[in-house]
């Protein structure tokens, strides 16, 4: 066992785990002695008490244990032995069966992979766009997001709070499929710096989030928000000049309605504030590929499901899947388009 530091503390445990069990046997024989005692009609005396007394009466009395009771013992002890010899458990010694926790492990990841590898593969040569359309791979799809994705980004992807939703048609680092894939190949670390120094005094935060309201048309103050406009320079760097942000740094376009953190003046101040650090995990070492590939094509079909031009019959396919709010939205070309 690696987890061992030296040989010494796997001998001393197989050491302890031996003299525990001998102990119990010695144990067992000990007591095995008692007899019932038979007097000289050939009849058992009276068994022995402890002198023990309670309730006027009762009395502890000190009785051999019954034969089929003590075997029984006996068997625990084999047992133990034959366990121990097979399975790892004196210190380092692995076992004739060598079974270990992570070799079951792998072992069952295998088979699985066996029985559901192809089930997942057979999408890996198919464009995500049409894997999007196709009912069974989004079946799969949400199964996949459910397990591996939903703890974050919700059931309903939605989101939440610093989660981005994933079913609109916002994104941050980009929604074309390929970019996807890299985002869930390869994980996204969204950093925005602390920024309050860099304006100057908290009147002057103010200012800017105001003008950062102004430019989605919100409710702000618009005094404030003139004050604001002309600090926004130190802002543009990432969101751009006209607030519209950049997907290659994963700056929020500032300019919609949608909200990573919510858009009152007090998440607004906050982010300008005390800077927001983000993470996506990259997920190439968790799924394979055939499953990200199933992500993505999930991923994309749900934000893409409501205006993307689709045939007739991928249209239908789409109406079929209960999970797509807007699918009912779809927009029909005729085929021959
Ligand atoms: C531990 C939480 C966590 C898990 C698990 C997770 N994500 Fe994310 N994901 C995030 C966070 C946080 C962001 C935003 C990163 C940022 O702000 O830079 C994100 C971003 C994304 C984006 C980019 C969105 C955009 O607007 O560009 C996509 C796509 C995405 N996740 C899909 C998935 C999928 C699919 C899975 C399942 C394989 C998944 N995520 C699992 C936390 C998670
Ligand atoms: C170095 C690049 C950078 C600079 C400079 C920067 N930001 Fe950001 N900003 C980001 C990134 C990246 C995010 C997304 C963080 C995340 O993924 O969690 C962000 C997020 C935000 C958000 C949250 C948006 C939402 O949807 O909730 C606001 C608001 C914001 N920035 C405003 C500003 C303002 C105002 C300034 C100037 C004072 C500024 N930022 C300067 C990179 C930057």
């Amino acid at each position: 066992m690696a987890d061992f530091i030296s040989e010494w503390w796997s001998t001393a445990i197989a050491v302890i785990t031996g003299i525990s069990i001998l102990a119990c046997g010695v144990l067992l024989w000990s007591q095995s002695k008692v007899k019932v005692k038979i007097g000289t009609d050939g009849k058992p005396l009276p068994a022995e008490t402890t002198g023990h007394v309670w309730d006027e009466s009762l009395m502890e009395q000190n009785n051999p244990l019954p034969k089929w009771w003590m075997w029984l013992f006996y068997l625990t002890i084999v047992y133990s032995v034959g366990y121990l010899i097979v399975y790892p458990g004196m210190g380092s010694y692995k076992g004739t069966f060598a079974w270990s926790q992570e070799g079951a492990y792998e072992k069952e990841m295998k088979e699985g992979e066996a029985q559901y590898g192809p089930l997942f593969n057979q999408y890996l040569n198919t464009d995500v766009k049409q894997v999007a359309v196709d009912p069974k791979a989004r079946e799969i799809g949400q199964r996949l997001f459910l397990n591996s994705c939903a703890q974050c980004h919700g059931s309903d992807a939605q989101g939440g709070k610093g989660y981005p939703n994933l079913t609109d048609t916002d994104w941050l680092y980009g929604g074309a499929p390929e970019t996807i894939k890299l985002t869930l190949q390869e994980g996204r670390n969204g950093q925005m710096p602390p920024m309050g120094a860099a304006l100057g005094t908290e009147d002057d935060v103010k200012n800017v989030a105001n003008y950062v309201l102004s430019l989605s048309g919100a409710a702000h103050d618009p005094i404030k928000a003139a004050l604001g406009k002309g600090k926004f320079g130190v802002c543009a760097a990432c969101h751009g000049a006209d607030g519209k942000g950049n997907q290659a740094l994963g700056a929020p376009n500032l300019t919609d309605k949608v909200w990573l953190y919510g858009g009152g003046i007090d998440n607004i101040m906050e982010t300008i504030n005390k800077g927001r650090a983000n993470q996506m995990p990259a997920h190439k070492t968790i799924l394979t590929d055939a499953k990200i590939h199933l992500l993505t094509a999930y991923v994309w079909g749900m934000s893409n499901s409501g205006k993307t031009a689709v045939t007739e019959s991928e249209a239908t396919a789409l109406k079929q899947i209960a999970s797509t709010p807007v699918a009912a939205e779809v927009e029909v070309v005729p085929a021959s388009k």
